[in-house]
């Protein structure tokens, strides 16, 4: 009884993840029990699409339609489909939340980059206290992104938004200098974020596949640079203990997990896609029994 068939009227709104592959999708789980805990009348299921613009042409015109979630591979593409953007996922080049409004135009978000950074901001409120109302918690924080694709772009773009000062340390030094000089910042190689610590009191966070399942022993920054950091992130969360963030944690830093930044992100959708807040325990609990 995934999409609770027996309560889908005419008048029930229609949500669904758009992606290929996407059956493995957990989040039509998550809404669907969401929104019946909260007497909703609405549903979310999995749509397989395989070319997005013909998908788009054909949806704005269905009018029982309400919204989406985009993931891989329609992140970048689906873009040119939009009516309104974001100007913080315009600028990343990825979108993966899309409300249909009630003049049918439609409007997109990228909620990666807002899960993300709130969960960052949260670890550095735990750590250092309250900071004065409407300041980020990261403005003038030394902030470094490792990695320059899809997801080192949404942090970078995230940080710098709060005020940070981003430094983009790649393998592939053209990309980093690409990201970095988009976003304002600094850029170096991996090898060379190795010896870069400036100060103490620093932010990383890893975008880069360094440490993802099956290399669990991989890590992308060795362990004696990490004391110079306050707080780590991670956006791998298979495994969700990283070999970096276990040894950030020995080495004195918060931690925060790849998939505090993955539930986060289902929070900002289901807001943006009903005007209220996310029921967040129930969100997480689910997440849990089913990871
Ligand atoms: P995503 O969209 O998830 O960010 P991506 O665009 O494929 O994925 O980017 C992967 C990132 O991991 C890149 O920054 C990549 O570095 P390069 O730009 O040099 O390719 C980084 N990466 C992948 N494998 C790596 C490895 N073995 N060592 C260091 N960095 C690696």
């Amino acid at each position: 009884d995934l999409y609770n068939f027996r309560l889908i009227r005419p008048d029930t709104k229609v949500y669904g993840i758009i992606g290929k592959p996407v059956g493995h999708s957990k989040s039509p789980l998550l809404f669907n029990a969401a929104f019946k805990s909260v007497g909703l009348n609405a549903v979310y299921m999995h749509f397989l699409v395989d070319d997005v613009e013909k998908f788009f042409n054909t949806y704005s015109s269905v009018d029982f339609a309400s919204g989406c979630s985009c993931t891989i591979p329609h992140k970048e593409v689906a873009l040119k489909c939009m009516d309104e953007i974001d100007p913080i996922a315009r600028k990343i080049g990825a979108i993966n939340n899309i409300v249909r409004r009630p003049d049918g135009t439609l409007m997109a978000y990228n909620t990666d980059y807002i899960g993300a950074i709130s969960a960052i901001e949260d670890g550095l409120r735990e750590l250092n206290g309250a900071v004065p109302a409407g300041t980020s918690p990261l403005k003038g924080k030394l902030f470094v992104v490792l990695g320059a694709g899809g997801a080192g772009k949404s942090l970078a773009y995230g940080a710098a938004q709060k005020g940070a000062r981003v430094v983009v340390a790649n393998r592939t030094y053209e990309r980093a200098k690409e990201l970095a000089d988009k976003v304002g910042g600094q850029a170096m190689t991996l090898a060379e974020a190795e010896h870069f610590h400036p100060e103490d009191g620093m932010v990383l966070a890893n975008t880069t596949s360094v440490g993802m399942k099956p290399n669990y022993d991989a890590t992308p920054l060795p362990k004696h640079v990490l004391k110079h950091y306050c707080l780590a992130f991670d956006a791998i969360y298979t495994p969700k203990d990283t070999r970096l963030l276990r040894e950030a944690k020995e080495s004195g830093a918060v931690i925060v997990y790849g998939t505090e930044m993955l539930i986060r992100q289902g929070f900002e959708q289901y807001k943006n896609f009903t005007g209220l807040p996310a029921p967040e325990e129930l969100f997480r609990q689910l997440m849990e029994k089913h990871a």
